[in-house]
């Protein structure tokens, strides 16, 4: 009996359906620490479907030196794999690629480029170092924006050396930054710590965008589970985010 329920339980639930879009995900074979081949991508964007999203914007990292993708390769890529979900027959848009940009030193040189895959053309992801910040960050931020970049910050509540109550956070806010905090923070899977902070951000009305944060089949497996968290169910229902303006 207790099989059955667990077996249940893992079926997904489409409580995605009130975002509509994931903008966050991982889903190009083998350029980072995403999806390993074809076949992965197109059995997460399955499971993405039957979650409740009808379309996806994939977010290559870039990073120095562990992840040196280029835009042009990243976006030869993608025509690839939108070919080859559609052949499979996966009833998902992918809607286009952006990047998740480390904020790191080889960002300086990427400070002013035009080049930058933004997510549906306007958005700008960027990340920080999960471990230690890095002095200048913020100043970079300002600079893209002063380039005219519309700027999201990728999981702010996995950054352990940023209290959403300290004057750091408070000032990315003020300053225009989008926050995007990954789904799978409210159910725990990145520890008590992330899932506190991204309920205290929900709560000060800080955050613009969900995410999947989808690398491979375990965080597809991970969202299936989740599917079935009343609270997070709740957070979809009284909550407003601009992913269904992408
Ligand atoms: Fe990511």
């Amino acid at each position: 009996m207790f099989l059955n329920l667990f077996k249940k339980n893992r079926e997904p639930r489409p409580i995605f359906e009130a975002l509509g879009t994931d903008m966050h995900c991982h889903l190009i074979p083998r350029v980072d620490d995403g999806s390993k081949c074809i076949e992965e991508t197109v059995e997460c964007l399955q499971t993405l479907r039957t979650l409740g999203y009808s379309k996806v914007y994939i977010t290559p990292h870039f990073q120095t030196p562990r992840f040196e993708n280029d835009e042009d390769d990243i976006t030869r890529r993608f025509m690839e794999v939108k070919t080859k979900v559609a052949d499979a027959g996966v009833d998902i848009e992918l809607a286009g690629i952006g990047g998740e940009y480390r904020i790191d030193s080889g960002f300086y040189n990427r400070l002013k480029s035009p080049r930058f895959l933004r997510v549906a053309k306007k958005y700008v992801l960027v990340e920080f170092s999960l471990h230690q910040q890095m002095m200048g960050c913020d100043e970079m931020i300002f600079e893209m924006q002063m380039n005219g970049h519309e700027v999201i910050l990728a999981h702010p509540e996995r950054y352990p050396y940023l209290n959403v109550r300290g004057s750091r956070m408070e000032q990315l806010k003020n300053q225009g930054v989008y926050f995007q905090v990954n789904v799978l923070s409210l159910g725990g899977f990145y520890g008590d710590d992330a899932k506190r902070r991204a309920f205290e951000m929900l709560d000060l009305g800080w955050v613009e965008f969900l995410g999947t944060d989808t690398h491979n089949t375990m965080y597809a497996q991970a969202l299936t589970d989740l599917s079935h968290d009343r609270k997070v169910a709740k957070v979809l229902e009284t909550h407003e985010f601009l992913n269904k303006t992408l």
